[in-house]
């Protein structure tokens, strides 16, 4: 099949969502966002609290919430919640996996034990890419599907004492690309949505890391919004910082560090005074 015949998910209604860190933050907005456009949404999360919260907020909010209990770290396990999927829902038919969930641990790189190390590149990367070879499969022989990665612009350029999931964030990115470019003949989308730190939730709020960027500072909001926009109209990848000025400046920024390097560190320096910690 060609470009020119691609046909995006476009109408969310009456999709099947799978999910990942639905229970809370960030992944919490996306949920509610997909039941006001009437989707199925498969949740994932550890916390069962969190994922009844978010079920009967989707179903109130006009979707279908169903909670499936799944701790993503054991990578090796998640063919048993494809399996799980299937016997709740009587078939394997995925329309949208959003990759979602993802930790931080934030300290110098060599304070890391190689348990961290592995814990936040399993969650945040390899869980993402072992469920999307697992759904693929399905996407292909109905010749439909969109894959959505919650990034980081952390996967772009570093962040000091956030180096490992600087890390998982730019695999993910280059990951979602080259199979992108693997996927140009089919109708199967890849998209990234590349948050800046959130102002008021979760992780990056936690971190005591200074920004003198606040202008560029994102709203759960607005990433859940991107994410049903990405979804309506083919988005190939969303900077989702601030507001129409700054998701620029920080386009035109990337472009410059990327071919003048030395420059870029000192932009970055000058904008995220990182803490030793
Ligand atoms: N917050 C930011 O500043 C920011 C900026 C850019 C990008 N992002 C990205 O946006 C995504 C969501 O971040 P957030 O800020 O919303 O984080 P959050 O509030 O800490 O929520 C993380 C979600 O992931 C789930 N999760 C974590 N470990 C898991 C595991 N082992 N198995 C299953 N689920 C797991 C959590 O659920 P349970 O604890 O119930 O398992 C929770 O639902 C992440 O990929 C993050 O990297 C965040």
């Amino acid at each position: 099949m060609s470009n020119a015949q691609f046909r995006p998910i476009n109408n969310i209604e009456g999709k099947t969502v799978i999910l990942t860190g639905a229970s809370r933050g960030i992944g919490a907005f996306i949920a509610r966002e997909l039941a006001k456009k009437q989707a199925t949404v498969i949740c994932i999360s550890r916390s069962q609290e969190g994922l009844d919260k978010i079920c009967n907020e989707i179903n109130d909010l006009g979707g279908k919430g169903i909670g499936i209990n799944f701790n993503i770290s054991k990578v090796e396990r998640i063919p048993e919640l494809v399996y799980e999927i299937k016997q709740l829902t009587g078939s394997f038919d995925v329309d949208i996996l959003i990759n979602n969930a993802g930790i931080e641990i934030y300290r110098a790189f060599h304070h890391y034990s190689l348990k961290d190390i592995q814990l936040v590149l399993s969650v945040n990367l390899l869980a993402a890419i072992e469920l999307s070879r697992l759904v693929l499969p399905q996407m292909l022989d109905k010749a439909s599907g969109h894959i959505i990665n919650i990034a980081s612009l952390t996967g772009k350029k570093g962040l000091a004492y956030d180096s490992i999931y600087s890390a998982s964030k730019a695999g993910l990115i280059t990951w979602a690309d080259a199979l992108k470019q693997e996927l140009a003949n089919t109708n199967i989308k890849i998209s990234n949505i590349c948050p800046e730190s959130i102002s008021e939730q979760a992780s990056f709020a936690d971190t005591g890391i200074s920004t003198t960027l606040k202008a560029a500072i994102s709203i759960p909001e607005k990433v859940a919004i991107a994410v049903c926009y990405t979804l309506e109209n083919n988005g190939v990848e969303i900077v989702e910082n601030g507001n129409f000025l700054t998701r620029n400046i920080t386009k035109l920024k990337f472009a410059f560090e990327e071919h003048l390097p030395r420059f870029g560190d000192d932009i970055k320096r000058s904008l995220h005074q990182p803490n030793s910690q």
